[in-house]
């Protein structure tokens, strides 16, 4: 049928129902309940711990805290230019508008005024040098949110600026040489070539691929936006509840900023509507500006974005240039591979640098490169600073070298997916990454052949030249795609956790740990491992809000590590109780402490059943510690920044997607028809928690690489694409008609908590199969015979544009 997408569409029922589709295929209920009657809390789809708080709206949010009496609203006014100079602001006519409290400038902060993560280069208010259109460069604290908000809106009229042209693309800033952290270089030759070797391997190679690619960046889009609440306590203490993956690194920028101890300031998070990487550093201005005016005023104040403001001020995911330049053989082998990444930073350092480095580690994805160049630049430019988002850095790397091997495989005449396996990392040899850390665990070989045979790929890729053959207006493209994902900070010393287990002498039970909880699931999963370890059920088990007062000095959740990191200080803890309780029951009892098992809320002694509660109240008579903490270090990891090398992953999750897509080409629309997902989540310890995140993050990729387009005016750097009028995530409706995800079997290599392995952000990186199932139907539209030109995200504009060229050429 060739007829135009959108009439299709309007013709066919909207399919939402990738549950009933596939729901055997999926999960093993019979299984996960043969194990459950066993005693296993693990690897069972126990539901999200606030699934029904959730649904039935009674889950709190930090707004939702009720208010103090008393509690004062803050709202931010922003630079109305993109770069220059402050020159004043009329703040005896922001004074006087209604409700208005106070009015809070730089000069106003009493300890720094300074929210930056690594660089301490993010002022809270402006402090002179304007550096992106939407920067605060005041706040106005009033007696209702809507008084703060009007009076912050005359921004625009009582700032007086002087404006000079502002830097704003990547490729502006880099032909400035202006960076917000030095270059990075990653140059490996696995035959001891310098750089000018590579070059030459390069160019003597039996083909060559030399192009630039560009990939736009991505806002967060959480459901709940940036907040904070901060009251002000006795003796010059704060308290904070606050949206963030990071509390502890917001208690010790909020006691910069006030200029009081750490011990002075408490920061609480029960839960975030989404985080997605926009609440690891980017939480702090507000937790920083509200907790300055709770000080300053004596009063609770709390901020709260709407969401114009929240993309104004807040950065999101970098926005990547690259220029390339490979040498290939016959078979589509990559012989040797130069790369230039230049992101977009933004105003400041932020996440840049580890984004880069991840972005940096990840250009090898599922391929082993025996020479490679890589170069990487955070340029520095007139724009809101740019943060972590799923994947963080990981998916830029990694779609540089797939838009290669795509192309390479078209050069070829060849079926893409045999060029890629061609280039796939080995098992036993080839297996040696560019920063020298080997890959041990690879399974990609397998669970590619999975795939590829489960999803039909050969066959349906022969149906979709049928149908292109026949078929001018309407064009399928197919694609499949690997994933390889490094697990653990970039950074060391991140890899830690800790936790603190409460058994009360009724036998219930109180879990608190320094991960936070933003709809991943953490907080189940963290409580199934409590469960587990002490053999009571679920719902015995009660996850608290994440608080600096509990456990200090944590890490922010990200990296994927929430579950690896936390679990494994949980089960710490946990487990020190069950010895002790063990030891009190054989003393009681008899028999010795080993033999006590603990499993459904039973335990067993010498022969005697008892309950758990019975035990615990026994053990409490008998002045046993009911509590524990619990720690955790990820072992092995290392890594030299400079040398740009070591052994920074604790080991690789993988996963592959194929995707298959129909492309209108008089209109550049398109569908995605149908996803198969095959991920590898090691022996996963909540299947369901599992399949939602690998759906979510795949439809989350798959809207970055094509609907959501961010657009700052050329002149002005006003970032136009502000609100969902004008920028565009998938919803509901995008999710394809027939959508197949299935977990791989295996267990992870490493000694992870019950050998799951992290889920969060590796299965970002799976549409990336949509991208080039539409880059494969764009080069349909020409005959196979040029490449398609198509940069992500491949909106229905650029994908006409692509069409166009390769009709032309
Ligand atoms: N899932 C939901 N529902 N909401 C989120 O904000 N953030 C993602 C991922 N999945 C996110 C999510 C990101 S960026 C990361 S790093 C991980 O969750 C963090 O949680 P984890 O380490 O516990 O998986
Ligand atoms: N992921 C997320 N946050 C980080 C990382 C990382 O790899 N490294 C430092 N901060
Ligand atoms: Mo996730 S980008 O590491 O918060």
């Amino acid at each position: 049928m060739n007829q135009p997408i959108s009439s299709q569409l309007l013709a066919r029922p909207v399919a939402f129902a990738p549950y009933q589709d596939n729901h055997g295929l999926r999960l093993d209920s019979a299984a996960e309940a043969r194990a459950h009657a066993a005693g296993a809390r693990v690897g069972i789809s126990q539901a999200h711990e606030s699934a029904q708080l959730h649904v039935t709206g009674s889950a709190t949010y930090t707004d939702d805290i009720p208010e103090l009496a008393g509690t004062l609203h803050c709202a931010l006014g922003l630079a109305p230019v993109a770069a220059g100079r402050l020159l004043s602001i009329d703040l005896a006519l922001l004074a006087a508008q209604p409700g208005v409290v106070r009015v809070f400038t730089a000069a106003d902060i009493p300890g720094s005024n300074d929210w930056g993560s690594i660089v301490h280069d993010d002022p809270i208010l402006c402090d002179g040098d304007i550096r992106y259109l939407g920067q605060p460069v005041f706040a106005v604290v009033a007696e209702s949110r809507e008084q703060a908000r009007r009076a912050a809106a005359l921004a625009k009229k009582l700032i007086q600026a002087e404006a000079a042209t502002p830097v704003l693309t990547p490729q502006d800033a880099h032909a400035k040489s202006q960076y917000v952290v030095p270059p990075m270089h990653l140059v490996r030759s696995s035959s001891g070539l310098d750089e000018a070797g590579i070059q030459a391997r390069i160019q003597a190679a039996p083909h060559r691929l030399q192009g630039q690619l560009d990939v736009g960046g991505q806002e967060q889009f959480y459901l709940e936006g940036q907040i904070s609440y901060a009251i002000p306590k006795e003796a010059g203490g704060m308290h904070v509840h606050c949206s963030t993956q990071h509390p502890s690194e917001m208690q010790h920028l909020v006691a910069h900023a006030l200029g009081v101890a750490a011990h002075a300031v408490l920061v609480e998070c029960r839960r975030m509507g989404g985080g997605f990487g926009g609440k690891e550093s980017q939480s702090a201005l507000f937790a920083c500006m509200a907790s300055v005016a709770a000080q300053q005023l004596q009063r609770p104040v709390k901020l709260r974005l709407d969401r114009d403001d929240d993309f104004m001020i807040t950065g999101r995911r970098h926005c990547f240039w690259y220029e390339y330049d490979v040498g290939y053989d016959d078979a589509g082998r990559i012989l040797g591979a130069a790369v230039t990444m230049v992101s977009r930073a933004g105003h400041s350092a932020d996440l840049s640098a580890p984004v880069m480095t991840r972005a940096l580690c990840h250009f090898d994805n599922a391929y082993w490169l025996p020479e490679v160049a890589m170069h990487g630049f955070c340029g520095k430019t007139n724009t809101q600073s740019n943060t972590a988002f799923r994947g963080f850095g990981g998916p830029q790397g990694a779609i540089a070298i797939e838009y290669i091997l795509d192309s390479i495989a078209r050069q070829l005449q060849q079926d893409p997916l045999a060029v890629r396996r061609a280039n796939f990392y080995g098992t036993a040899t080839h297996n040696i990454t560019p920063y020298l850390q080997p890959v041990r665990d690879n399974v990609i070989h397998e669970l590619v052949d999975q795939l590829e045979e489960r999803s039909s790929y050969q066959a349906r890729r022969a149906a979709i030249a049928a149908f292109n053959a026949t078929s001018p207006v309407l064009k399928r493209g197919l694609a499949l795609t690997p994933v390889k994902f490094g697990i653990s900070f970039n950074v060391k010393h991140f890899n830690q956790a800790g936790a603190l287990v409460h058994v009360y002498t009724d036998g219930s039970i109180l879990v608190n740990h320094g991960g936070t909880e933003m709809g991943q699931g953490l907080n189940t999963k963290v409580a199934q491992v409590v469960a587990h370890e002490l053999g009571v059920d679920f719902a015995r088990v009660r996850a608290t809000a994440t608080d600096t007062s509990k456990v200090a000095n944590t890490s922010a959740t990200a990296a994927s590590t929430g579950t690896d990191l936390n679990g494994k200080a949980a089960q710490d803890a946990a487990r020190q109780i069950r010895e002790r309780l063990a030891a009190c029951a054989a003393a009681r009892h008899g028999g010795a402490a080993e033999d006590v098992r603990f499993a459904n809320g039973q335990v067993t002694v010498a022969g005697k059943t008892i309950s758990f509660e019975t035990l615990v109240g026994e053990a409490y008579l008998d002045r046993v510690q009911l509590w524990s903490d619990g720690f955790y270090a990820t072992p092995g990891l290392s890594w030299d920044r400079e040398k740009m090398q070591g052994n920074p992953f604790y080991y690789f999750a993988y996963g592959a997607a194929v995707s298959e897509v129909v492309v209108d080409t008089l209109t550049g629309e398109w569908k995605l028809l149908r996803a198969d997902v095959l991920h590898d989540v090691g022996r996963s310890l909540n299947p369901a928690v599992d399949i939602g995140q690998v759906e979510g993050a795949f439809i989350q990729g798959m809207g970055w690489l094509t609907t959501e387009e961010l657009v700052w005016h050329p002149q002005t750097g006003l970032l136009m694409t502000h609100a969902p009028s004008t920028y565009k995530i998938p919803t509901a409706n995008d999710c394809p008609p027939e959508f197949h995800v299935q977990l791989f079997e295996g267990a992870n290599a490493m000694d992870s908590i019950h050998r799951s392995k992290a889920v969060g952000e590796p299965p970002l990186l799976l549409p990336f199969s949509v991208f080039f199932a539409i880059r494969d139907a764009v080069a349909a539209a020409g005959g196979h015979q040029a490449l398609p030109p198509l940069q992500a995200p491949a909106t229905s504009e650029a994908i006409l544009r692509a069409i166009g060229a390769v009709q032309a050429g």
